[in-house]
């Protein structure tokens, strides 16, 4: 076994790091060629997740609803300082791509740096939170710092089992290609990727962004990977998702987006794997890949591969379900770490329900210290 593990190795690898792993008890890694840093490859909205107990009077003052997803108006605009001046808070790197990329980090554990993360933040207080709890994930968070919109924010407001979501998008609207992106340094940690993935919330930031690492993996046959993330995705950005959907190698989304999607798209039918095939045939750019898409069905089986095949979830019993918000997120991120593992895509999927399935049972988008998942 040794033999062959050594000779896959040299066979997929002529770098010296991959022999001198051999050689070492860790050598099962050389397998595996994919986990070194940087080889996933996140950009998206980073939020500072700022989550406390509050009580009902909180939520009266900010007319908030006890379960409740909104994004941050004028009359919220000082309720993330109220906050944390008046309750104890907790903080946690956040926004969707980023928890994704969190996540796939957490799964795979070691190397530390295997997800790279690119998103726009301010230059203040909230900001140096967010880059110290960045660091304590172990995902090499590559911010562009600007000073004309504060970092964005996401309030978790919680009275007993209900949390009510406000989110504040502020300075991840402001990311700007030329400004970052292009740059030689951040440049070349997109093409030290080999896995990416982009939520489509950030197609309401920058179209061009995407397109650019789009184009660079679909040139360099390697994966691009997005998310339909919302209905109003589908409807009010159809275009820019359209100019990016030749370039998506894998396609996620749940089955509310799924519908959206197809109603947008004529596709004429509800139905999940109707649509997945669908979806899956739209053109593409990349001929040497196959698009695959995953559509994920709460506690239903998730929608997959190039058959279009169903595949159950974890079972769990309902009173152990804490919190699904960020379940989605985690799905993704358990998925990309099999992806990055070059994994078979049923391994993919375990390892997504695995995460998804861990994240459901605890508040926010947090996770034990280490995964058990093999
Ligand atoms: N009730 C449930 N029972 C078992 N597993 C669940 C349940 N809800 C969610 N999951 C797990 O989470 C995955 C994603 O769930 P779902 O399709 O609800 O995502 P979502 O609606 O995008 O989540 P969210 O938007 O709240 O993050 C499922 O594929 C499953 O693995
Ligand atoms: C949670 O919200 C529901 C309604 O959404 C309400 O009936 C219940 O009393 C709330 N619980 C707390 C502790 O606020
Ligand atoms: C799918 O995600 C959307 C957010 O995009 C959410 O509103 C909806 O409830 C989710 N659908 C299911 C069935 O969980
Ligand atoms: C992304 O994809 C997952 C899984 O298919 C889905 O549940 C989720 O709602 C999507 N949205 C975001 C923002 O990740």
């Amino acid at each position: 076994v040794l033999w062959r593990l050594f000779a896959a190795c040299l066979l997929a690898s002529q770098d010296q790091k991959c022999l001198s792993k051999t050689v070492q008890p860790c050598g099962w890694l050389c397998a595996h060629k994919a986990e070194t840093a940087n080889s996933l490859f996140g950009m998206g909205n980073p939020l500072l997740d700022i989550s406390a107990v509050v009580d009902k009077d909180f939520l009266d003052k900010y007319s908030l609803k006890p379960n409740d997803q909104i994004l941050a108006e004028d009359k919220h605009k000082a309720l993330f300082d109220e906050l944390v001046k008046k309750f104890k808070v907790e903080y946690h790197a956040g926004g969707a791509t980023q928890n994704s990329i969190k996540i796939a980090q957490w799964m795979i554990q070691e190397p530390h740096n295997v997800g790279t993360f690119f998103g726009c933040i301010g230059k203040d207080k909230f900001g140096e939170i967010l880059k110290q709890k960045a660091k304590e994930t172990h995902v090499d968070a590559h911010y562009y710092e600007q000073d004309e919109e504060p970092t964005g924010t996401c309030a978790a407001c919680i009275t007993g089992d209900n949390r009510s979501l406000v989110a504040n998008l502020a300075a991840a609207n402001c990311y700007k290609k030329e400004k970052h992106l292009d740059l030689e340094e951040n440049w070349k940690l997109v093409e030290k990727a080999r896995v990416y993935y982009i939520a489509g919330f950030f197609l309401t930031v920058s179209v061009e962004s995407i397109l650019k690492v789009a184009k660079h993996a679909s040139e360099n046959n390697k994966l691009f990977c997005m998310n339909l993330s919302a209905p109003f995705i589908c409807q009010f950005f159809k275009d820019s998702l359209m100019q990016v959907m030749p370039y998506i190698d894998v396609l996620f989304g749940n089955e509310t987006e799924a519908t959206a999607f197809a109603k947008e798209q004529d596709f004429e039918t509800e139905d999940i794997q109707e649509i997945a095939k669908k979806a899956q045939a739209l053109p593409k750019v990349n001929k040497k890949r196959q698009r695959i898409v995953v559509f994920t069905q709460g506690k239903d089986d998730t929608v997959m591969g190039d058959k279009i095949e169903t595949f159950p979830v974890l079972k769990i019993d309902p009173k152990d379900i804490v919190d699904t918000n960020g379940a989605g997120d985690a799905f993704v991120g358990g998925f990309l770490s099999g992806l990055v593992q070059e994994k078979p895509l049923d391994q993919c999927v375990k390892a997504a329900h695995y995460s998804a399935n861990v994240i459901i049972r605890r508040a926010g988008c947090t996770f034990p210290e280490k995964p058990d998942f093999k």
